[in-house]
């Protein structure tokens, strides 16, 4: 089976594209890079530069003919989507549509798309599950909640099968500080670099951390079942900032304290996924305990040195 993965240069895509590699699956990458590194691109695929919403993305879809194409290319910066919504729009939306209509046009089996917890907005009722109203509060949420109609849409009209996975806050090897839920990245670097931590609030406010391998394994799993599905994927479980804190400067051995900041204006205090649905659904669970996925992103880190391309102050997302 081919697959393509989009944003297979960036953070989850890469796990993604690691894990089909080792399965088997007959892999292509289009990533621009904009975010991404060329050293996560898994050396057994191939490799395109290219922007899902230029030209050249259909000719690439094109030549490869791929049986399912997994969608993670995105513009995943909050702040910058507020502040440059037609960019956002741009990617996110417009590029995704450039997606489905070269998948419609070159009989793409299925897509399955990298949705957010961000397109529910602040939780009525906690665990937040898929029945939840949507109400993002940013336009990363809106841009990431539109593609989903246009799923639906494709697949009743044109029969392009389609899962929608909505993940909590993922963390684990290769995050960037910059993007959506970076804070176990930002805390890292900070500790490793003898830097205090910065926490905006009393630090109680909660998330829900879920291993990138943990959502690599949902996505191999939705190349199979949950076809017209929207699934939450996620741990269930929330752990508080301060803990969090507690985790990691117990595995980097500091003796540093935090430093309290004041709450930014905007950030949702309590946020945790019901991830029901996608075990049902897919047969699938969280494996890895955040405990053991803090212990491999620090040694990825110890092994690669600090990986965080942006200097973004540290703060829960
Ligand atoms: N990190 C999280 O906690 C989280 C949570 C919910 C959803 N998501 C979603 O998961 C996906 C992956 O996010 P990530 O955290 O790995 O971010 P990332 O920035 O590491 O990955 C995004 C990748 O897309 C590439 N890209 C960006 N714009 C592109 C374009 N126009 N054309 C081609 N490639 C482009 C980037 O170079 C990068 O490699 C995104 O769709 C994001 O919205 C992430």
């Amino acid at each position: 089976m081919k697959v393509m993965v989009t944003g297979g240069g960036g953070f989850i895509g890469s796990h993604v594209v690691d894990m089909l590699v080792s399965a088997g699956y007959r892999v292509s990458v289009v990533d621009d890079l904009s975010t991404g590194r060329f050293e996560n691109i898994n050396p057994r695929v191939n490799f395109y530069r290219v922007k899902i919403e230029g030209d050249d993305f259909g000719r690439v879809v094109e030549r490869e003919r791929p049986d399912a194409v997994i969608h993670h290319a995105a513009q995943v910066d909050v702040t910058c989507s507020l502040q440059e919504p037609l960019k956002d729009a741009g990617i996110n939306i417009l590029g995704t549509l450039n997606l489905l209509e070269n998948c419609r046009r070159y009989r793409v089996g299925k897509v399955i798309y990298a949705s957010s917890a961000a397109v529910y907005g602040s939780p009525a009722y906690l665990p937040v599950d898929e029945a939840h109203p949507v109400a993002p509060q940013s336009h990363y949420g809106v841009s990431k909640h539109t593609v989903e109609h246009y799923l639906r849409i494709y697949q009743e009209i044109y029969g392009l099968r389609y899962t929608v996975l909505r993940y909590s806050n993922v963390f684990g090897p290769r995050q960037d500080a910059a993007g959506e839920g970076g804070v176990v990245a930002i805390f890292i670097d900070r500790l490793l670099k003898g830097k205090r931590v910065r926490i905006f609030g009393d630090g109680r406010q909660t998330r829900d951390f879920i291993y990138a391998g943990d959502v690599a394994c949902a996505n191999l799993a939705a190349l199979k079942r949950g076809d017209g599905k929207i699934l939450n994927v996620s741990t269930g479980i929330s752990l508080s900032v301060k803990d969090l804190f507690q985790l990691l400067k117990g595995l980097t051995g500091s003796s540093m304290e935090p430093e309290y900041c004041p709450p930014r204006p905007g950030d949702i205090l309590h946020s945790c996924l019901a991830n029901h649905r996608a075990r049902e659904v897919l047969g699938w669970s969280p494996r890895c305990a955040v405990e053991e996925g803090l212990r491999q992103t620090l040694d990825y880190y110890y092994n690669h040195g600090p990986a965080l391309k942006t200097g973004v102050p540290g703060g829960a997302h």
